[in-house]
């Protein structure tokens, strides 16, 4: 006997939308024999073609994968509204909007699902929702963009900023939109608003994110890490500490010992610490058309067989910006004597421990590269101020953070 059809009005049809339709088409034998019934594409909307209402109307379940707030945000009010199941890869409205519609959902009683929201193929929000749903996290943190993982890898292959940026569109990593989202951190910001909400339980936004990106970066810097034994990432972390919730995303040296070091390309890996459970690190594709794709066709069978995120966490932790970190400093300073002591005494005066020092001298000037123990952003501004006026700097310093 025929399966009765599940039809899903597909909102979407770029590189995510038309990868889930291949995916979906390759996949459906296993869907049908798990769910009895048989899901077939039963309309796309695109900015040329279908109508929202129409698609609305003769589907089961509504995916997202059109992106923006809006009309994105409208549709899927409307979707949920309507009494249908929604599932969307859509970041920056969940990070947005997602208390409005997470509680609209619940309001409904209508399944909203996002795994391709974050991190593209790594199931990283069930894990968050399910397997770890009752567990007390203490922090969430990883490379959660690829497009700059990508870039911070060419760039520590010796490429420049620029031409590692070229290199990420000639591979298609960012398309007519531009990196900006991407090169500003602010995708991974949104990105660290959804995983927030889901670990902590917070009603995060975009806005109480912090975001650092990597436009500034030099690859001198890049280069000196490796003397210290380190690689960069742009890391977007959420961490408790003291009864709140530090919140940000910022270029950041690892220890090359450190299982996201390994992390290199368009590749996405996201970190969980817990007591009970320590540590988990899931990886996986984080953008592209079969990645993102896998991860709405994963949602697509949860909701088929009926499965809503149970979302167990509610808090009201203060949101903050940061936290106490160890930190890179690079300072050019004229050679002359004393002027090593007369930085590293400055560091001292704000109670800033140095953990490594290196010099490399450079006929007149000499770079200073420090690796601090950790310490609060304002008690190394209040340092870098003092820096600032000494006679000898030669150039801006320079700071990035180091994990602790
Ligand atoms: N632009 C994102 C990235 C993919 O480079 O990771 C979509 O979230």
């Amino acid at each position: 006997m025929p399966h009765q059809p599940y039809r899903i009005g597909l909102l979407g049809h770029g590189v995510v939308g038309s990868a889930f339709e291949a995916l979906l088409d390759e996949r459906k034998a296993d869907i049908e024999s798990a769910t009895g019934r048989s899901p077939e594409i039963g309309g796309i909307l695109t900015r040329s073609r279908g109508n929202f209402q129409e698609i609305l109307e003769r589907s089961d379940v509504i995916v997202e994968v059109m992106g923006g707030i809006e009309p994105a945000g409208t549709y899927a009010l409307e979707t949920l509204r309507a009494g249908k199941p929604l599932i969307t890869a859509n970041k920056q409205l969940l990070a947005a909007r997602g208390s409005e519609l997470l509680g609209l959902a619940r309001k409904c009683e209508m399944p909203l699902r996002f795994e391709a929201s974050v991190a593209g193929a790594v199931p990283i929000i069930r894990t968050l929702d399910g397997a770890l749903g009752a567990a007390e996290i203490s922090r969430v943190y990883g490379i959660v963009n690829g497009t700059t993982n990508f870039i911070l890898s060419a760039m520590e292959d010796g490429k420049e900023y620029g031409e590692a940026l070229v290199e990420a569109r000639e591979a298609g990593y960012y398309g007519a939109d531009g990196p900006t989202e991407d090169v500003s951190g602010k995708d991974a910001a949104a990105k660290m608003a959804i995983l927030a909400r889901l670990a902590f339980g917070v009603d995060a936004t975009l806005d109480d994110v912090y975001a650092d990106g990597i436009e500034e970066l030099h690859p001198d810097d890049l280069q000196y890490a490796r003397d210290f034994d380190m690689t960069l990432k742009l890391l977007g972390s959420a961490t408790r500490e003291n009864g709140r919730l530090a919140l940000s995303v910022h270029p950041t040296f690892l220890p090359r010992t450190h299982p996201l070091a390994a992390i290199t390309g368009p590749i996405n890996a996201v970190t969980v610490e817990g007591e009970a459970f320590e540590s988990i690190t899931l990886s996986a594709p984080g953008a592209g058309g079969p990645p993102t794709a896998s991860a709405v066709l994963g949602d697509l069978l949860a909701v088929m067989r009926g499965e809503s995120y149970s979302l167990s966490k509610q808090a009201t932790l203060p949101i903050v910006h940061d936290t106490t970190h160890a930190f890179y400093l690079h300072v050019e300073v004229a050679d002359d004597p004393g002027t090593l002591s007369r930085i590293a005494g400055v560091l001292g005066d704000e109670g800033i421990s140095i953990q490594s020092v290196l010099q490399r001298g450079l006929g007149e000037t000499a770079r200073l590269i420090f690796i601090l123990h950790p310490t609060t952003r304002p008690h190394l501004q209040a340092a870098l101020t003092t820096v600032g006026h000494l006679d000898v700097l030669r150039s801006s310093p320079r700071v990035i953070h180091v994990l602790g």
